[in-house]
């Protein structure tokens, strides 16, 4: 039938047809925005989630600045990411004489001993629980010079006598003891918490860790670690 019609009549019919198409498919497109993003909130609500949020918090900052202050950024992480990752760290920390080694765990142990050292010299108050009031008292008698020399090595002494007296201490008069090593043992780690001869403890089995067992280990070498290297 088209064919039929003169081709100018043809083409502004084709035209029409695709101008009504054209409006159709725009006022789609619109109605499916307008589903979508409803108001303004929803609009940048998803803008927000677009973007990964930066953690602005104290710990966060100051965490950023911990690692940013440990790079070396005039290396290219390129050329050699060591020195990029950890240069300034090295140059800010020298391994100490009494160790082998130093990490970011020794600095936050230190840092972590320096901030017990104030809670321990802090008076006992009525906040504190049983096990804060143990730590202060046992700190205080452990920085009690004045009465350890007054006392000396008799505590020492007592407790050797316990477990059955040392040669070295008790001279000639000393005797073997009559007990079983293995009590002995038991009362060195029950009592002291101390391995003696062998280290040995409870802990999970390897084999099933829903089990505890005993465990047996070499005793470990009473040296400082840069020593043992
Ligand atoms: C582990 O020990 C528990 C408790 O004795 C036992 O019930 C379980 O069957 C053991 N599992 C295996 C794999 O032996």
């Amino acid at each position: 039938m088209l064919s039929r019609r003169p081709p100018i009549i043809s083409f502004f019919l084709i035209i029409i047809l695709m101008l009504v198409i054209l409006m159709l498919g725009i006022l789609l497109l619109v109605a499916v925005a307008r589903i979508e993003c409803p108001s303004k909130m929803t609009l940048s609500a998803m803008q927000k989630a677009a973007k990964p949020e930066v953690c602005l918090t104290e710990s966060c900052v100051r965490t950023a600045a911990t690692l940013l202050s440990a790079m070396d950024q005039t290396v290219s992480p390129c050329d050699d990411f060591f020195q990029y990752a950890c240069g300034a760290w090295n140059k800010k920390h020298v391994i100490p004489e009494d160790k082998s080694s130093i990490n970011v765990f020794d600095v936050l142990s230190d840092q972590l001993h320096i901030i017990l050292k104030g809670v321990l010299e802090e008076p006992s108050n009525a906040e504190d629980s049983s096990a804060t009031r143990k730590a202060k008292l046992f700190y205080k008698s452990c920085m009690d010079i004045k009465q350890i020399r007054l006392v000396g090595d008799a505590p020492i002494r007592e407790v050797l006598r316990s477990l059955g007296g040392w040669p070295v201490t008790e001279g000639v008069a000393w005797t073997a003891p009559k007990g079983q090593l293995e009590i002995l043992l038991g009362r060195l780690r029950g009592e002291f918490n101390m391995g003696w001869l062998i280290e040995q403890w409870v802990g999970p089995d390897d084999k099933n860790s829903s089990v505890n067992i005993l465990q047996l280990d070499q005793i470990p070498l009473a040296l400082p670690a840069a020593t043992t290297i």
